[in-house]
């Protein structure tokens, strides 16, 4: 049993000037992907999965599926919600027995409008004391991530303000935070400003393990001045995706070559769902170890 809360790992990171990375797990071959990538890399890991994820499989199954995985080996592994928006999504996923959560309280439950600063002290400062009563670390976040297309720079008044970060932290009683320093979800459009020198002002102000989301495709010269100044936990989504829908199109691509081949023999089209969902999971694997490489948290599974 190698299940552990966040804290206990990124905390160690935070101190040791390296991230963990947090890669999200949507069914089995993303999950077996981010594990075997930690086993070869012999690397702390969280696994996360998004509240939208309900919305296509159970998370019984896919909670049960996971822990299974996580049992099988020794690499300390949490179990992560990213994103939850609302206090009762919250509490399922402590019901699952996830040892970690984050609550969104930037957002409303919409997704897209703000709260307040007040509204999100609210709602985080309900999640701290629901969750610390079972041991389960909790991340909050302050000023608005980018969402997919959209850029964010000191003029969208989106990012984090060090100052209000100190006063969160206090008034929530978080124990990671999410900032919001020009990193957005999905592609990027162009090149992004990834604001360094805003990680280390929060950095320095908080004290406690800083997360960055949008970590897909940001340059590795910024992720890497990002861990050096205070991020501990780094989100990877789109990077998975991208390998996947590469890797599935290049197995069609070839399989039907295979089937064309069998029409003109006269022979009958075999179909097999593994040819696709195999070489998927492979490639998925390479580019969680690559992330991993970069985030400098190869060897710091003990
Ligand atoms: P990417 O879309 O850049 O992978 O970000 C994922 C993320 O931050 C999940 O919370």
């Amino acid at each position: 049993m190698t299940l552990v809360t966040s804290k206990e790992i990124v905390t160690k990171a935070l101190n040791g000037h390296y991230a963990v990375g947090a890669f999200n797990a949507v069914n089995m071959e993303t999950a077996q992907a981010i594990v075997g990538a930690g086993i070869e890399e012999n690397s702390p890991l969280i696994m996360q999965v998004t509240q939208t994820t309900l919305n296509y499989t159970d998370p019984e199954e896919l909670a049960a599926l996971m822990k299974v995985l996580v049992d099988r080996v020794s690499i300390p592994i949490a179990l992560h919600l990213d994103h939850g928006r609302t206090f009762e999504v919250v509490m399922k996923f402590l019901r699952l027995g996830f040892t970690s959560v984050m609550i969104d309280g930037s957002l409303q439950p919409d997704g897209k409008t703000p709260r307040t600063y007040e509204e999100n002290v609210e709602i985080t400062r309900k999640v701290v004391e629901a969750a610390h009563a079972v041991g389960v670390t909790v991340e909050g976040e302050l000023g608005t991530l980018g969402q997919i297309g959209e850029e964010i720079t000191e003029k969208s008044g989106a990012l984090t303000d060090p100052d209000q970060a100190a006063r969160f932290v206090e008034d929530t009683g978080v124990d990671m935070l999410a900032v919001s320093i020009g990193t957005t979800h999905g592609l990027y459009k162009g090149k992004p400003f990834i604001d360094v020198e805003r990680v280390k002002a929060i950095s320095e102000k908080v004290g406690i393990p800083l997360v960055m989301h949008g970590g897909s495709f940001t340059p590795d010269e910024d992720v890497r001045a990002a861990i050096r100044f205070g991020i501990a936990k780094v989100n990877i989504d789109t990077n998975i995706r991208v390998a996947f829908f590469e890797a599935v199109r290049d197995s069609i691509v070839k399989i039907e070559a295979e089937h064309e081949k069998a029409d003109r023999a006269g022979i009958p089209r075999k179909y097999d769902i593994r040819k696709i969902l195999e070489p998927a999971r492979t490639a998925m694997q390479a580019v969680i170890e690559d992330r991993i490489r970069v985030f400098g948290s190869s060897g710091k599974a003990e």
